[in-house]
């Protein structure tokens, strides 16, 4: 049998050029290379040709697989360009995928936080950012007199308060309110954190800003020890920052707790460049007082309270040493969490 190779070529070639989808592709494949395609059939004929012709004929099949092959590959490259709703579209483009957003580096270590206490055992309640004088000071045995109360340290909203005339609003300086709100409303025992945000008119710098977030936590029923209070918070520290960590229970003084105290964490065993000891929260068993203010019957309660800053724990398990950088949004600094 003859083979007009010229015109083979050219005839493959004007069938490449039509082929606009990849069912074309894969018929015009199945033409020249498969098992009955025209290139087995022309290797085929050399068993019955002339001897003469054999080597022309050889040749003549091998560039036919090489030039089918070699359009094929050109073609399927262009090939997945579909029109879709009369755009093109380039399906063998690398896709761009969807860039997902996170939680905040503060909302995590929250989360965190949080899920250690519920582990044992406390409920999460939230209670409002804007607060009464009572809540805040008076029901938490902060003297009238106290600086804390002073227009230097706390917001006051241009608002009086409903529940005592000639008071006004403020937003709440820690969320111990939170403790007596709770109490007035429930009875023991109990077992609560309360987080949220607080405000505090700071100049702001490194460490210092007018808005950060805190965790309380109470636990009221008729014994209590301070013992436990140590025990429970030390395990805290152990699972929040692993179980490396050093602390150390400072005494201290807080109006509404008695005694009290301060915990502080060893920075430096954290492997953090700080100053050795970096206060995280203060704490203690509950002033009578704080009873005697919620309503609860003399003598027949006791219990421990804390409250903990939130952008200190994160900043000591993360190694973050400006408390500015939670609060600008630079996607920088809040990707690496
Ligand atoms: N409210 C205190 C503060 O903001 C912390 C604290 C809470 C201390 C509960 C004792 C008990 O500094």
């Amino acid at each position: 049998m003859q083979w007009n190779f010229q015109e083979i070529h050219q005839q493959a070639q004007t069938e490449a050029q039509a082929i606009n989808s990849p069912q074309a592709l894969e018929a015009f494949r199945l033409k020249y290379l498969g098992k009955k395609g025209l290139v087995a059939a022309v290797f085929a004929s050399l068993g019955t040709a002339d001897p003469s012709q054999k080597a022309a004929i050889g040749k003549g099949a091998n560039d036919l697989r090489g030039l089918v092959e070699g359009l094929i590959a050109a073609k399927s490259a262009g090939i997945s360009t579909a029109k879709v709703s009369g755009e093109q579209v380039d399906f063998s483009l690398p896709g761009t995928g969807e860039v997902l957003g996170h939680t905040h580096i503060l909302t995590q270590t929250m989360q965190e936080i949080i899920a250690v206490f519920e582990q044992m055992g406390f409920v999460t309640i939230e209670t409002p950012e804007i607060e009464t004088e009572f809540n805040n000071f008076t029901g938490l045995n902060i003297p009238i007199d106290h600086p804390s109360r002073d227009a230097f340290d706390t917001f006051y909203l241009d608002a009086e308060d409903p529940s005592a005339q000639g008071r006004r609003l403020l937003l709440r300086s820690h969320t111990s309110p939170g403790q007596v709100r709770i109490m007035k409303q429930h009875k023991p025992p109990m077992a609560v954190i309360v987080p949220g945000r607080v405000y505090r008119p700071d100049a702001v710098d490194a460490s210092h800003s007018f808005m950060f977030h805190q965790i309380e936590g109470l636990l009221v029923d008729e014994k209590v020890q301070f013992s436990e209070l140590k025990g429970l918070l030390t395990e805290f520290c152990r699972r929040f920052f692993g179980p490396k960590v050093v602390m150390r229970f400072r005494p201290h003084f807080f109006p509404f707790t008695e005694p009290s105290a301060e915990v502080d964490i060893n920075a430096e065993i954290l492997g953090i460049q700080r100053k050795k000891w970096l206060e995280i929260l203060g704490c203690g068993m509950v002033n009578p007082k704080v009873f005697e203010a919620v309503g609860y019957p003399k003598g027949k309660y006791k219990g421990f309270a804390f409250g903990m800053g939130v952008e200190r724990m994160a900043m000591l398990k993360y190694g973050i040493n400006d408390i500015r950088l939670f609060y600008e949004n630079d996607a920088r600094f809040l990707k690496q969490f």
